[in-house]
């Protein structure tokens, strides 16, 4: 159903509760997602961003029940990831001659995606384009998080667009923040954060720094996914200049998996030691968790202990996807440590300490490693490998 933000503010999205995996299978939808599309009228009237390409009629239909889809004059594409931008190609036909408006990153990846000879306008932060009463402003926002990626600010309504910032995958019966659950809200948020805009922390503190200079009134946070911020807006931009701080709960995660049990005793055995030092854990079986979720447990988490078995002259396979994100998202502040059982190579814990300090994770102690099923005096160890942890921890913090 559209809804109307502002007076002739619309949301012309979709909302999609049955998608569960993301970019492919890389990011974990439970909640299911929005594509968020805006429709501004005024004297010109203006789309921001599109939806997902297989929803494109739907998009359209939506646009039909507020206004004649061939009065449209300028499509803003903020992103030409193709869940913003996949509805293009439906749409220009009915509106062939109307303006895209894409950054200078967005019109090469915009044309990229398409091969598609629109009616193209780049533009650069600063940049305005009037509808008549009011106006658009654009903000490049580079690498939050593709090059190409654009807010577009509504004047005179105080909109604020800023495509993937600031968003959540959650599907809901409200478009609002006032309309919904606010611990599932935030819940998406932070995971959005952490597995997908870490690497680019430092930009983000930068572009939120840049945009409190403007000193622009900011009514709403229209995000390009999940709810929009109406209530209080300015609260999720706060929220990712603490997230972007890299500061944590100093907490720890413990992720493992196992073969016949050894390496989960350990885990076990090195989590009581936690526990006797006071400090609060989470304990994953890799096996069995959902990666995305357990990257946002260490993302709020100040410690990660990795442990694996043994396997090939190498590790476990389920364990080995969670350390390649770790790498890539370069979490800021964490200390970690390894452990595992192992029968005869044995280089499972160096391989784990190799991956943690590309991750920029510091090595906090020297892992543990016993031979076989271990015994009652080797569990004692890894209750003390616990409590050692927690007090480096503590330290470190
Ligand atoms: Fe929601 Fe970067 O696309």
């Amino acid at each position: 159903m559209v809804v109307e933000l502002k007076e002739k503010v619309y949301w012309v999205g979709v909302v999609d509760w049955n998608i569960k995996h993301f970019h492919g299978h890389e990011y974990s939808t439970h909640r299911g997602t929005t594509y968020n599309s805006y429709l501004i009228i005024d004297e010109k009237v203006a789309l921001v961003d599109t939806v997902w390409g297989p929803y494109s009629q739907e998009l359209i239909d939506n646009i039909e029940t507020v206004i004649d889809i061939k009065k449209i004059d300028y499509v803003v594409a903020n992103h030409a990831e193709t869940d913003h931008s996949g509805g293009l190609p439906e749409l220009m036909k009915y509106i062939p001659d109307a303006t895209v408006i894409v950054s200078e990153k967005g019109h090469e990846s915009v044309f990229k995606h398409y091969h598609e000879r629109w009616n193209f306008k780049v533009v650069k932060t600063g940049d305005t384009v009037s509808l008549g009463k009011n106006s658009l402003v654009f903000v490049t926002a580079p690498m939050l998080h593709w090059p190409d990626s654009m807010f577009t600010y509504l004047t005179g309504k105080n909109i604020l667009m800023p495509n993937d910032a600031f968003g959540q995958h959650y599907a809901s019966s409200g478009r609002f923040n006032d309309e919904v659950d606010e611990i599932e809200v935030y819940q998406e948020a932070i995971k959005y954060y952490a597995n997908i805009l870490t690497p680019f922390s430092d930009l983000v503190t930068r572009k939120i720094d840049e945009f409190k200079k403007l000193n622009i009134p900011v009514d709403i946070i229209a995000p390009s996914h999940g709810i929009i911020w109406r209530n209080n807006p300015l609260q999720i931009v706060e929220k990712y200049y603490e997230w972007a701080s890299g500061e944590n709960e100093g907490s720890v995660v413990i992720i493992y998996d196992t073969m016949w049990n050894a390496t989960e005793k350990m885990a076990i055995a090195i989590a009581e030691g936690l526990e006797k030092e006071g400090v609060k854990f989470k304990l994953f079986n890799m096996a069995v968790c959902d990666r995305n979720d357990v990257l946002t447990e260490v993302f709020k988490a100040g410690g990660i202990l990795v442990g694996s078995p043994a396997l090939n002259n190498g590790l476990l396979p389920t364990i080995k996807p969670i350390l390649e994100d770790l790498k890539g998202l370069k979490f800021k502040n964490k200390v970690g440590a390894a452990f595992g059982s192992y029968g005869w190579s044995g280089e499972n814990v160096k391989l784990i300490e190799e991956n943690l300090e590309k991750a920029k994770i510091k090595i906090l102690q020297e892992g543990i490693k016993f031979k076989w099923q271990p015994v009652k005096e080797e569990l004692e160890r890894c209750v003390e490998f616990g409590r050692n942890f927690a007090k480096g921890l503590k330290g470190h913090g």
